[in-house]
């Protein structure tokens, strides 16, 4: 049962061919069971490292510059420490770091072939000539922390030399190192027993060296096609994890994520929390594949879905238009609230679906989406007593569009009808801010 890159890509879409859309019923008898199911269960232990209690923001390689290792033809794209030294450099001078995105994370193929004569990782010479000590200290330099990328198994997904059998050896190296955080994928796992204990290893053995690293893992994506995961355990161990396959720069893609998620609802939104929260995969705004509208859809989603936000784009050349998305704040707020409840699809009629996250002091953040691919902008009107399980705008509520362009709706009262235009493919995010009756003391 050894699953290396083939094998995780295949199940990852024999997992794509299994979706299935089910929607929910849009009474409010039932949209309201699904809230108290959802946003009332009480969070789960965390893992007790004090990391991630919001979703973590940064920048991530691999996506936008996979397995790059070509720096004679390609020295600008290719894997290797100036690619992260400008990228840590733009993080800052571009107001990215202003706006929360804080780690710069590597991921794989930044190894050379084999371990020193002592066991230990070494960063190919070549890519990473002054050592991944230095990068971090870099990175620090500039008020940011330094991500790294290495797998449960032998072998990474890319073929470089795995941490099977180094777990605490690794650990103590990337702390050396000045490491912050630790992305640790679950490719060539001799069966899913090594996996899960490797997994639960490597937390303890990061604990143990006394630095905090974040630990970032794909335990629950790789263990799905054998078990269904127990994020209670999970949780325990991991501050974030991957559930579903790789992104790719597409429409399809993100598409999938989203259909995915929805469909397993009530076991994940649960599992997320301060501390501990569902990966559905990098932000892949600013490159190729999305429209704008597709691009508003991902952000928002992602907001909604309280998703660690990893950009995997080219700081160096990007459009004015997706990086003010990246750095809207009220965006980003949403994703950071700090209640640290996860959203959910409340739900789906035939082109649109309504998803909904509870947020601190009484506000909710309210996302339609278009599914439509045909046509022109669409109107969507629903009732506002369907939102917040009924107490969203009870008795009243302010409301404000936050994207794709911001704009203060007014004030709607629990009988009123919200009507909403949103572009194929494109979603609409909006701000509910609750009114309570007050209570008069005279
Ligand atoms: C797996 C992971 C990806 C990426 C690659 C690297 O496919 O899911 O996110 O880390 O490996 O090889």
């Amino acid at each position: 049962m050894k699953m290396g890159r083939s094998r995780a890509n295949e199940l990852s879409q024999e997992r794509g061919r299994a979706f299935a859309f089910g929607g929910l019923s849009p009474s409010l008898a039932l949209s309201l069971a699904l809230v108290l199911t959802l946003v009332d269960v009480p969070g789960v232990t965390a893992l007790d490292n004090g990391l991630a209690l919001t979703p973590t923001m940064g920048w991530l390689h691999w996506e936008r510059f996979t397995c790059n290792v070509d720096c004679v033809e390609d020295p600008e794209n290719c894997i290797s420490e100036q690619l992260f030294m400008q990228m840590a450099d733009l993080m800052v001078s571009e107001g990215w770091k202003d706006v929360g995105y804080e780690y710069v994370c590597i991921d794989d193929c930044w190894l050379a072939s084999k371990r020193d004569e002592n066991g230990r990782l070494k960063a190919d010479p070549k890519r990473f000539p002054s050592g991944i000590r230095h990068l971090a200290n870099y990175v620090h330099s500039k008020g940011l922390k330094l991500g790294i990328y290495q797998d449960v198994g032998t072998l990474t997904c890319a073929g470089y030399p795995g941490s099977y059998g180094y777990y605490d050896i690794d650990a103590k190296t990337f702390a050396d190192w000045g490491v912050d955080l630790l992305k640790f994928d679950g490719c060539n796992s001799k069966d899913l027993e090594s996996l899960v204990e490797g997994y639960k290893y490597m937390s303890f053995a990061l604990n143990k060296t006394g630095r905090s690293i974040l630990y970032s893992c794909e335990w629950p994506l790789y263990m799905r096609p054998f078990q269904e995961p127990n994020y209670t355990e999970i949780r325990q161990y991991c501050n974030h994890w991957r559930n579903y396959g790789d992104i790719f720069d597409s429409w399809s893609s993100v598409k999938s994520i989203l259909a995915w998620t929805a469909s397993k609802q009530e076991s994940l939104v649960p599992a997320a929390g301060p501390g501990g929260w569902n990966d559905p995969d990098m932000l892949v705004i600013g490159n190729f594949g999305l429209s704008w509208d597709q691009q508003v859809t991902q952000m928002v989603l992602w907001a909604i879905m309280a998703a660690p936000l990893f950009m995997s784009n080219d700081l160096r050349h990007i459009s004015p238009q997706s990086k003010s998305l990246l750095q809207n704040a009220d965006v980003i707020a949403i994703n950071q609230d700090p209640l640290g409840k996860q959203g959910y699809r409340l739900r789906k009629d035939e082109d649109f679906e309504v998803w909904e996250r509870p947020l601190s002091n009484l506000a909710w953040a309210v996302a339609v989406f278009n599914q439509k691919e045909i046509g022109g902008p669409q109107n969507y009107a629903f009732s506002t007593a369907a939102l917040g399980g009924g107490l969203g705008c009870t008795p009243a509520c302010l409301i404000t569009r936050i994207l794709p362009v911001k704009e203060e709706l007014g004030l709607y009262e629990w009988t009123s009808q919200l009507k909403v235009r949103v572009n194929p493919t494109g979603t609409v995010l909006l701000k509910l801010q609750t009114f309570q009756q007050h209570k008069s003391f005279h």
